[in-house]
């Protein structure tokens, strides 16, 4: 099959369009990382998803939006708890999902579970892609499973290539890590995987939320995931990634130690001028939006380069560095090293 990859016109928003309405598969740029789309309410469609990808069965798939009003229209849920409601008000459209008790939904999508994750997307392609499919849309993030998320067209490309008639390219995506997973489905609300929203903005809106055990620790052998997406390898590239907790001038220090063995380095803009080993820079120190947006990228470069071990930066567990720790944490299969 050729892969076509498309400007987003309106022409061409029609021609994907229709596509998905007729059950194929479509690579759509979304504000956090391009998705893998089919139409939510085909289940024959969703399940080519899971075979493009080479997903595992049970792990579900997010249901994409263009309009709140969709939830009732399409019966995707039993009913909107009050808290998703608020939540919807603060932060929809964008790099939000929200699990509640699901509807009429194909099992293929929620993978047999009897909650439903709901997002919609702030990216204006992705609301004028789901409008011109009339129908919510399943996607999960358009890499092969395991791979980093894609942030362009071009990584998706890369993926999919053949699998898949078309991706709409529209540019990179600016938040650059996934949407923020909470769960509503339960007594109470439980982030299942950090993102663009922090839990100090879903605080000021639920009040108290626990966090999941595997958001920021490696799952203990026999332990059962509140999300299955957390119990596979994620963003895992084929170097070693080794994580350093530590001052400026020590990881600097460390990582020029091994200099000539091969070692990178995955570093702040900052230690660039600093280091004598290859570096690969994520973002600005204390800049979370920028590491986050660029992460995803500079895994896939370390993968393209084919390094064997790397030195990363360890960030901040909490806040808005959350969600960048915890990608860069499975990356690294959760070692660390601490330097006193
Ligand atoms: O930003 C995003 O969320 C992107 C873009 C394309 O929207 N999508 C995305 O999808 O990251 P995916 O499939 O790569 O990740 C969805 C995560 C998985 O970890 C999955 O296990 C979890 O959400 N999930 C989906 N439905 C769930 C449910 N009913 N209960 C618990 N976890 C669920
Ligand atoms: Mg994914």
């Amino acid at each position: 099959m050729e892969t076509k990859v498309l400007l987003p016109t309106q022409e061409n928003i029609e021609t994907v369009g229709q596509a998905l309405s007729r059950g194929a598969l479509v690579g759509i740029p979304t504000e956090t990382v391009y998705g893998l789309a089919a139409n939510a309410l085909d289940g024959e469609a969703v399940s080519r998803i899971f075979k493009a990808k080479g997903r595992p069965a049970d792990n579900p798939l997010i249901v994409h939006i263009s309009d709140i009003s969709q939830i009732e229209r399409f019966g995707l849920v039993r009913e909107i708890p009050d808290g998703a409601k608020k939540l919807m008000d603060a932060y929809w459209p964008g790099p939000l999902t929200i699990i509640m008790k699901k509807g009429d939904v194909p099992d293929e999508v929620t993978a047999g579970l009897d909650t439903v994750a709901v997002r919609f997307p702030s990216h204006p392609v992705t609301q004028k892609i789901i409008d011109a499919a009339e129908c919510p849309l399943a996607a999960p993030s358009a890499n092969t499973s395991g791979k980093p998320s894609p942030t362009t067209a071009y990584h998706v490309l890369h993926d999919m290539k053949g699998r898949i008639p078309y991706i709409v390219d529209g540019g990179m995506c600016e938040v650059g890590v996934e949407s923020t997973v909470i769960t509503l489905a339960g007594e109470t609300p439980v982030l299942l995987r950090p993102g663009g929203i922090t839990p100090a903005q879903l605080e000021s809106v639920l009040g108290h939320i626990e966090i999941a055990d595997a958001v920021l620790n490696k799952l203990r052998d026999g332990e059962t995931a509140a999300s299955p997406g957390m119990k596979y390898k994620h963003y895992a590239p084929g170097a070693r990634i080794v994580l350093i907790k530590s001052d400026d001038d020590k990881y600097i220090e460390y990582v020029n130690a091994q200099k000539g063995t091969g070692a990178a380095a995955l570093c702040y803009d900052e230690d660039v001028g600093r280091l004598e080993v290859k570096a690969y820079p994520y973002g600005k120190k204390n800049d979370y939006d920028s590491q986050s947006m660029r992460l995803f990228t500079v895994l896939r470069k370390i993968d393209e380069d084919a390094a064997t071990l790397v030195y990363g930066r360890c960030p901040d567990t909490t806040g808005k560095a959350m969600a960048v720790y915890n990608r860069l944490i499975r990356a690294a299969g959760f070692e660390v090293i601490e330097l006193a």
